[in-house]
């Protein structure tokens, strides 16, 4: 497979040399007007090629909103966005007023066990339903395929959140939909907090919006004019949309600008199908940083690593220890090479993946699958008061393992037929239940991609599980593992989305039991978004006890 350097990439797109604040437009494709609140660079840094990070506030693009008992709407809209070159780029969002502010994509927050109401009004052309990832509410409330709204029309949550703290997140699940709808901007954050939330905080002395800063990760592509563009191929379609523009929190080419002391980024892989290695780069050396979360809430303890991946819906927490540098330092974080189809066997699929560099349809530069490219820069730019820095406890949380003995086994097999990508042989049909389980029932699942040539993030609906075991894995991947297990770092916390490698088979463990009335429908599919899109997803029915 032909990689290409970042530089290359970044001369071929001209990157950033017309960067500008994100700016909204009015609604529906009027005419574009300023964002307020966001600061413009053109001009200024016509050398520098970077952009301020948006670092979500109060209100805005998203802004932190606290639910009270204030009931909150969700209006998904048409809108545009200043991405790129100060063009408007066709846009969706949510938008919301609440507490007297405005909001596009709020980071919902709200504490463990507080009830959420929330009403999405579709306003869009087209069917819209949020699904509220990682969460642990009934079926009926899960935001799926066969709960979607049709324009014009609504759809009322109400429910509980029974979750422990951790960074959950909801976007569209809008069959054949929900791959552009996400492109587009239909994604956000719901952060929970509990007591081990806050104790974390006070020990890393943090304030989100300062120094706890959520790092949505996507990548885009957009031709000469700025703008958003979602057209592919059929290859590019079966494989999964590869953008070479990488956004954090929908700025490209970000730069953050930090001091020498403890940042904690809590990590959002929101792009449609790229997986990243993440590392942070000084010079030519990768500084350490500590891994404290997972997709559903902290680890036990930290643990201290150099690079680690991360596949499209899974979170990271990190705290990244700038106590390291001084001021003037620069670091990348960086997406480090690694081989998608490291074993694979379906030998045609590198001459494939090759053929999508290539491909006409939108303008720009490719950037392949595994490729290694800049995130974001962050530059140290003062250093901190001499007042102690927190320091991260030494015990997070407690995470007790779930008890396999007497488990019912399950194998799911991912395999390709004719294109279509399978689960256990089935494509998505509303009104089949291929996995059945029963409520009050610990499963153990081995999720195999054995004949297969890519990686898979498998998410599963309704329940967090935990990872037993990682079985012939690719040495990329091997390399990384912390146990006889074959697990990795971020196998060591509760889980929603797993990746599976070419070959590999992850065995997983769910306690199926739930607190709620009669049988819950729920979703099992690969997080690549253009596969679920095709139908890699299957109905699972928990059915009551
Ligand atoms: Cu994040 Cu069914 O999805
Ligand atoms: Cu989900
Ligand atoms: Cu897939």
């Amino acid at each position: 497979m032909k990689r290409r350097k970042f530089l290359q990439y970044t001369a071929a797109t001209g990157l950033g040399l017309l960067g500008s604040g994100l700016g909204f437009g009015a609604r529906a494709s009027a005419e574009p007007g300023a964002l307020p609140g966001t600061t413009g660079t053109a001009g200024a840094h016509t050398a520098a090629p970077h952009m301020p990070l948006h670092i979500p506030g109060d209100s805005g693009l998203l802004g932190m909103l606290d639910i009270t008992t204030e009931h909150l709407t969700l209006d998904a809209h048409n809108t545009t966005l200043r991405l790129r070159q100060n063009t408007p780029s066709p846009f969706q969002v949510w938008s919301a007023k609440y507490a007297g502010k405005d909001y596009q994509n709020p980071i919902i927050r709200i504490k463990t066990g507080q009830h959420f109401n929330a009403r999405l009004q579709n306003n869009l052309n087209e069917p819209n339903i949020i699904h509220w990832h990682g969460l642990h509410i009934p079926g009926d409330m899960d935001g799926q395929p066969r709960s979607m709204i049709d324009p014009g029309g609504h759809f009322d949550y109400a429910f509980d959140v029974p979750n422990r703290s951790g960074m959950y997140w909801y976007h569209s699940h809008a069959h054949h939909h929900t791959a552009q709808q996400v492109y587009f901007g239909l994604a956000g954050i719901y952060m929970v907090e509990d007591e081990d939330e806050r104790a974390l905080r006070n020990a890393l002395q943090i304030e989100p919006g300062l120094n706890e800063i959520p790092l949505i990760i996507q990548d885009r592509q957009f031709n000469s004019a700025g703008e958003l563009t979602y057209a592919f191929n059929p290859m590019q379609h079966h494989m999964g949309q590869l953008g070479d523009t990488i956004l954090v929190n929908l700025t490209p080419h970000p730069k953050l600008e930090i001091t020498n002391r403890l940042y904690r980024f809590r990590v959002l892989n929101g792009s449609n199908s790229r997986i990243y290695k993440l590392a942070f780069v000084h010079g030519d050396k990768m500084l350490p940083y500590s891994i404290i979360g997972t997709d559903a809430g902290l680890l036990e303890r930290a643990h201290v690593t150099q690079q680690e991946y991360i596949s499209p819906g899974e979170r990271l927490d990190i705290v990244f220890d700038a106590s390291q540098l001084r001021a003037g330092d620069e670091v990348y974080l960086k997406s480090l090479a690694f081989d998608p189809l490291e074993g694979g066997t379906m030998l045609g699929m590198g001459e494939l993946m090759g053929g999508v560099s290539g491909w006409g349809g939108t303008e720009g530069a490719r950037l392949d699958l595994g490729a290694e490219f800049e995130i974001m820069k962050i530059a140290v730019t003062r250093e901190s008061p001499a007042r102690p820095s927190g320091m991260i406890p030494p015990k997070l949380s407690t995470i007790a393992r779930i008890d396999t003995g007497g488990a019912v086994r399950r194998d799911v097999r991912l395999t390709v037929r004719r294109m279509l990508w399978l689960i256990n042989g089935e494509t998505f049909t509303p009104d089949r239940y291929p996995l059945q389980s029963r409520s009050n029932t610990i499963e153990l699942w081995d999720i195999q991609n054995a004949e297969m040539s890519m990686p898979h993030p498998m998410h599963m609906h309704g329940f967090s599980f935990q990872v037993v075991q990682r079985s012939n894995s690719p040495s990329q991947v091997r390399a990384l593992a912390q146990d006889e297990n074959g697990r990795l770092i971020t196998d060591l916390g509760w889980k929603d989305t797993i990746l599976v490698w070419p070959g590999e088979t992850v065995r997983i463990a769910t306690d199926f039991t739930h607190p709620y009335k009669g049988d819950q429908i729920y979703l099992f599919h690969c997080h690549n978004l253009e596969h679920e899109d095709q139908g890699m997803m299957v109905n699972h029915l928990v059915t009551a006890a």
